[in-house]
């Protein structure tokens, strides 16, 4: 039996198109989640929508593996740029994924408010590596090295630091300050959570984002076609990486 590759997208937007090219789809409800099985160029892939948010991503993640062993997790969808240099369009291939949600606060007196810029950042534990300081977490170098190798004119094609949590950041303050302190690119609401899941259950795992939406460009507010253009850009990475054997 071949191990599927899983790819996963929050939003219907993100992950429809992918349902619909798999061959020989079955459905394997769980829950509010649906697991579509089925084949991509005669190579068993199971795809889902995690809906939004870490705590969907994860589980999804855990029920994924569980259910049937994959060779690999991929997530994938929208983000926004952290980097001002970073347009609508462009993809980022999380080299690391970073939780922009965990943080440790100095102490603070009664009535002297917050501080965001003074919180810092914590690592999660991660048990597998036998570490429990753990800021960034990897996506697999086989698969980063075959999505560069995939053609796309709709913008640029980078690594990056990608950042997850369960927040939307506007402030250029805070984007700015995350893109300095952690080296974010940009972010998004699920990647972490699959990154950590899968390094807990020893599954490689990676983060194809694109940019959606940039605070730093007026005109570049958030629009559904950009996570269209992810799963077909990522597509492409799965047939190459199904055509190269390349996790095999
Ligand atoms: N901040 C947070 N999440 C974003 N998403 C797209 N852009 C951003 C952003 N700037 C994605 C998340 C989530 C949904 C709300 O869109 O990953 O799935």
């Amino acid at each position: 039996m071949k191990k599927p590759i899983v790819i996963l997208g929050p939003m219907e937007s993100e992950s429809a198109i992918l349902i619909k090219r798999l061959e020989n789809r079955r459905e394997h409800p769980i829950g509010v989640y649906t697991f579509y099985e089925g084949e991509i160029d005669g190579y068993p892939v199971v795809v889902c929508r995690t809906y939004i948010g870490v705590v969907n991503s994860a589980t999804v993640t855990a029920l994924a593996i569980q259910k049937f062993s994959p060779l690999c997790v991929i997530i994938q969808g929208t983000s926004g740029a952290h980097d001002p240099t970073l347009h609508q369009g462009d993809i980022v291939l999380g080299e690391k994924m970073v939780n922009i949600g965990r943080f440790f606060t100095p102490h603070r007196e009664k009535g002297e408010g917050t501080d965001t810029f003074a919180w810092e950042p914590h690592g999660s534990e991660i048990v597998s590596l036998q570490a429990d300081e753990v800021l960034y977490l990897h996506s697999d170098r086989r698969i980063l090295e075959i999505a560069e190798t995939v053609p796309y004119t709709d913008g640029r094609v980078l690594r990056g630091v990608i950042g997850a949590a369960d927040i939307w950041n506007k402030e250029l303050d805070m984007l700015m300050h995350l893109h300095r302190t952690l080296g974010t690119a940009c972010e998004e609401m699920e990647g972490y959570g699959v990154a950590q899941v899968c390094a807990q259950l020893s599954t490689p795992c990676a983060d194809i984002r694109v940019i959606s939406n940039s605070e730093w460009h007026k005109e570049e507010e958030f629009n559904e076609k950009y996570g269209e253009q992810c799963q077909m850009f990522v597509l492409e990475v799965v047939r190459r990486l199904i055509a190269e054997e390349a996790l095999m």
